[in-house]
Parts: C-alpha cells; sequence; structure tokens
C-alpha cells in the first residue's frame, strides 16, 4: 500500500497488522477522486482507522490536521509508523481507544472536520453505531462530508438512505454531505427517582416522533435521590430496551450544554397539570435564554398518568401501597424493596437493578 497523491506521494505504509481489514488502494484512489483530489486545509476524523491510510492520505492532499481513532495497539503501532514515513506527525493526534469514549471526548472539544472517515469492522455492537450516528452530525462541519465504508456483513452506523453510494465488490462506500445525516436529536432530562410509568409514555410518545431520544438522568440534583443516578439509568435502560432510538447517559452541569454535545436542538418535557406548569415555564425561559437555539417541547400527559409522579411512587411504597401500574411491571419488585420504608436496601437488591 502507497500514499497514492499529494505532498506524501509514493510513501510505502507499513504491513498491515494482524485482523486489520484496510481500505484497497484502488478503492481509495476512487474514494478521493470523488472527494475532489486536493483539499485545502480543514481538519481529517479517522475513526476506527486501522493503518490510517485514509486519514494520512487526506493529510498529504492539503487537509491541516488528522485526528485518528484506534484502539487496537498493533494498529496504532502502524498508524504511529506510517505517519513518521510520511512527516506528517507534526500534524496528526492518535487517540487510542474505543471510538464511542473517543467521541464523547471529542464533543466536548471545540471544532467540526470536514472529513470523517468511517470504517467500522465487521463486528460492533448496535449501541456502539447508535453512538457514532448520534454524534457525527455534531462533529461534521457544515459543508463536511463523512465517508462511511460498509459491507453485507457490517452494521449500518447510519439509517439514511440518502447519501451517494459506490460498490466495489463486497464493499460500498458512501458519502454523506451534513444535510443527509440531519437526524432529530431530542434531550428528555429528569431525576426520575425512579422512571414512572408516566415517563415511559412520554419517552415513547418522543421516541415516535424524534429521529433518536436521549435520556438524561440528573446527576447533581438538588433533592437526594434514593438511588444513585448510574442506578436509576439501569432502571430506565431496563424498561426502554424494546425502543431501538432511545439512549440513557448521566448529566452533569448545564442541560443546554448537555444538549448540545448530544447534537440535541429539541429539549422533551411531559407536562401532566397546570401546577407543573410554572416551574417548567421557567426552566425552559431560563434554558432559551442560555441557548436560544435549543427549544424545549412539552408533550402532555395521556389522562391517566396526570397525577403520577416519582415523589407519589417514594411516598406509596415507603408507607407499603401497591405500586403497581405506577412503575412499570419489570422494576416493580426493585422499587418496592428499594423505595420501601427501611432504607436499608440490601446489597442484593441493588446488584438486581444492574
Ligand atoms: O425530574 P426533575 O426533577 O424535574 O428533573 C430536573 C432536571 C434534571 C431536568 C433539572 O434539574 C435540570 O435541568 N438540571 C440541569 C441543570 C440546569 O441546566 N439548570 C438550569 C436551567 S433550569
Amino acid at each position: 500500500m502507497r500514499i497514492i497523491a499529494g505532498e506524501a506521494r509514493g510513501v510505502r505504509l507499513t504491513n498491515v497488522p494482524l485482523g486489520v481489514r484496510p481500505t484497497a488502494d484502488r478503492i481509495r484512489e476512487s474514494l478521493f477522486n470523488r472527494l475532489g483530489q486536493f483539499f485545502d486545509g480543514g481538519n481529517v476524523l479517522d475513526l476506527y482507522a486501522g493503518t490510517g491510510a485514509l486519514g494520512i492520505e487526506a493529510l498529504s492532499r492539503g487537509c491541516e490536521r488528522a485526528v485518528f481513532v484506534e484502539k487496537d495497539r498493533g494498529a496504532v503501532e502502524a498508524i504511529r509508523e506510517n505517519l513518521r514515513r510520511t512527516g506528517l506527525q507534526e500534524r496528526a493526534e492518535i487517540i487510542r481507544d474505543d471510538v464511542g469514549r473517543a467521541l464523547e471526548r471529542l464533543s466536548g472539544r471545540d471544532g467540526t472536520y470536514n472529513l470523517i472517515f468511517i470504517d467500522p469492522p465487521y463486528r460492533i455492537a448496535a449501541p456502539e453505531a447508535g453512538n457514532v450516528q448520534v454524534r457525527l452530525h455534531a462533529l461534521l462541519a457544515p459543508d463536511g462530508r463523512a465517508v462511511i465504508e460498509s459491507s453485507s456483513r457490517s452494521p449500518e452506523i447510519v439509517g439514511s438512505k440518502k447519501g451517494e453510494s459506490r460498490r466495489y465488490g463486497d464493499t460500498v462506500v458512501t458519502i454523506f454531505e451534513r444535510s443527509d445525516l440531519t437526524m432529530n436529536v431530542a434531550v428528555c432530562p429528569g431525576s426520575f427517582d425512579p422512571i414512572t410509568t408516566g415517563h415511559l409514555d412520554i419517552i415513547r410518545r418522543a421516541a415516535g416522533i424524534f429521529d433518536h431520544v436521549v435520556i438524561a438522568v440528573g446527576r447533581n440534583l438538588r433533592k437526594g435521590p434514593r438511588l444513585t443516578a448510574t442506578e436509576r439509568a439501569q432502571l430506565i435502560e431496563t424498561v426502554t430496551s424494546d425502543i431501538d432510538n432511545v439512549s440513557v447517559e448521566l448529566m452533569d452541569g448545564l442541560l443546554v450544554d448537555f444538549a448540545r454535545e448530544q447534537g440535541a436542538r429539541v429539549i422533551v418535557k411531559g407536562l401532566r397539570a397546570v401546577s407543573d406548569f410554572e416551574s417548567e415555564f421557567e426552566q425552559a425561559q431560563l434554558n432559551r435564554t442560555l441557548s436560544p437555539q435549543i427549544e424545549t417541547v412539552f408533550i402532555m400527559s395521556a389522562a391517566e398518568y396526570s397525577f403520577l409522579s416519582s415523589s407519589a411512587v417514594r411516598e406509596i411504597a415507603g408507607l407499603g401501597g401497591e405500586v403497581r401500574g405506577l412503575v412499570p411491571d419489570v422494576i416493580l419488585d426493585v422499587v418496592r424493596e428499594i423505595y420501601s420504608g427501611s432504607g436499608d436496601q440490601t446489597e442484593a437488591t441493588r446488584q438486581r437493578i444492574g
């Protein structure tokens, strides 16, 4: 394998480490013909970078800086060696980590990428593909393009049928513009102490409206919750496991910052009765002052849940009352035990949450 064009043209790349499936030279050449051959600066992000051949080719053809994400030690060594051979190491950063975790870190930084290469291995978990999909839009520059390699055996990172695809044998390379990737992501925040059937109804209805819903579990709450944020999140994961386009995250700090990091433009809240209105109106106005681009959207509770709240569940369970119907059935026993009066939940009960 060689660098095909640009300042490092003709440089031979190091041997491909075991387990890495590189993009063949002819596919790389055709891809860069489609992308426009040469670039005038700009940032590149090479995910599942393997030997780094795609990102290095882009650097050689004029991109200013590249970030390579790869978790395999041998592959990281190969990227390092290839950068050394091409003399491009000063313009590159290698992150040795899971793509999911790396994207989380990159989302917290300033700056976007003009080119994002994504060549996932055959076996990545569906949640990881979902995570990449959610973050992609936020990391791509307004005129940026994402290039995704897929094969009949690899998962679909982007559900979108848009983009311009070309097949090379078993490999399909699709170039997406930012507008092809526009996903309507909403954040549904709360303390969820515990999640109730009313919350779940709002989450399901939100998932029917938006492409993806991120449930934000508040970590630092004014009122001390009975369960840790991780435990509350695990209960939510249990009850939402059948909804494909919902994920659960812990939230520190400001809601609007969290929404921005998630690539969300909408905050979804459930509104039960007039009594909710004042506090929700105040929060929506404050959030709008902090970040006018983010809209708060209210979904009216179904009549049968309009009386239901986490605090009512805590009180009823604490006094030995029946909470069936108030929380989803799959977490009924755990909720009864955890929130029952004594407060000294056994370790065994806490373990069942996970
Ligand atoms: O279920 P809750 O208790 O109504 O949820 C409260 C939550 C987590 C939505 C709220 O505390 C929150 O938004 N926290 C983030 C802090 C923040 O952004 N505050 C400023 C605007 S109100």
